[in-house]
């Protein structure tokens, strides 16, 4: 194989209770890529459309992931990499993943496959290391593995896939203001109290129940998040009254996406979904604020082959 083509999809971490240890992916949006052998043994990204970011390997995510693979493989076969990016930068739903993920996974295909899906994280990781200046896997593990995924921990990388929800909806926000990973992880405390703590891990407990038990409400019930939501969210416009209007609208949990300024509404069922996104749009069409709506299923995939 010379050339593959790609859908690198998009994914919503931290699910409120489950900051940088929890992620599912998308989809409804996502990223296209082709990646093709060269013979000048380079590493190249060749042509970036529909954003505008670095070209330079040692600055592009898809760059620094595809290199410490090939690093680890000592392999000095070049590729070049094309990126055609859906998925705006700065959105909370995982562009930089996307991208990351895409390449390793691009590469590996093309080499024979030395590496499992698994295998694939720690490369994707890089990625995130240079967009935030952490190395966190909450959207690079969905994005390769597909459905949910949960960081049990970081050193040593053990991730758990999840099982998913046929029914469940992911509608996503997208107020088109760019918040960087990298300043709202700024905003964080590094300090948790612990009757936070205890009603944290007890939701994020009950989330991995409710996936394993199929309880939709228990499920959105869990959707709960003391610690990082109240801080993150003043730098959301409309976030409270959002959060307000899926929930009565029928939602079964709303948060916000990653490191926003996305937020999620978790829904059982394309009915309820649409009434969402319809209360959505009317809610913020006089706001001032341009949108973009993403109406997704849990892919259990993860990233798909298109040619
Ligand atoms: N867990 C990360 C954060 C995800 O919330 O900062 C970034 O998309």
């Amino acid at each position: 194989m010379e050339r593959i083509k790609l859908f690198a999809p998009a994914t919503v971490a931290n699910l409120s209770c489950g900051f940088d240890v929890l992620g599912c992916c998308l989809d409804g949006v996502g990223d296209e890529m082709i990646i093709a052998k060269n013979s000048e043994k380079e590493l190249r990204i060749t042509k970036i459309t529909g954003q505008d970011l670095p070209m330079e390997v040692d600055e592009n995510v898809a760059g620094v992931s595809a290199k410490a693979m090939l690093a680890a493989l000592d392999e000095n076969q070049g590729f070049d990499i094309e990126i055609k990016k859906n998925i705006k930068a700065g959105s909370g739903i995982g562009s930089s993943a996307a991208s990351a993920a895409g390449a390793v996974f691009g590469i590996n295909k093309l080499l024979g496959e030395p590496f499992s899906a698994s295998q694939l994280i720690k490369f994707a990781m890089e990625g995130e290391r240079l967009a935030s200046g952490n190395a966190h896997a909450d959207n690079v593990a969905p994005a390769l593995l597909g459905g949910f995924s949960l960081v049990k921990s970081y050193e040593p990388l053990e991730i758990i896939s999840l099982p998913s929800l046929g029914e469940l909806r992911i509608l996503v926000l997208h107020p088109l203001i760019e918040l960087k990973t990298r300043d709202s992880r700024s905003v964080i405390r590094q300090n948790v109290e612990l009757k936070k703590a205890i009603s944290q891990w007890g939701n994020l407990a009950a989330l991995v129940s409710a996936l394993y038990t199929e309880d939709y409400e228990l499920l959105g019930r869990s959707l709960k998040d003391e610690i990082i939501e109240p801080v993150r969210s003043i730098l959301i416009p409309f976030f409270d009254d959002l959060k307000a209007l899926a929930l009565t609208s029928g939602a079964l949990g709303f948060g916000i996406s990653g490191s926003g300024p996305s937020v999620f509404a978790m829904c059982k069922g394309d009915i309820v979904a649409k009434k969402v996104k319809a209360e959505f749009q009317e809610f913020y069409q006089d706001k001032n604020i341009d949108f973009d709506l993403h109406l997704s299923k849990i892919n259990s995939e993860g990233i798909k082959i298109l040619a």
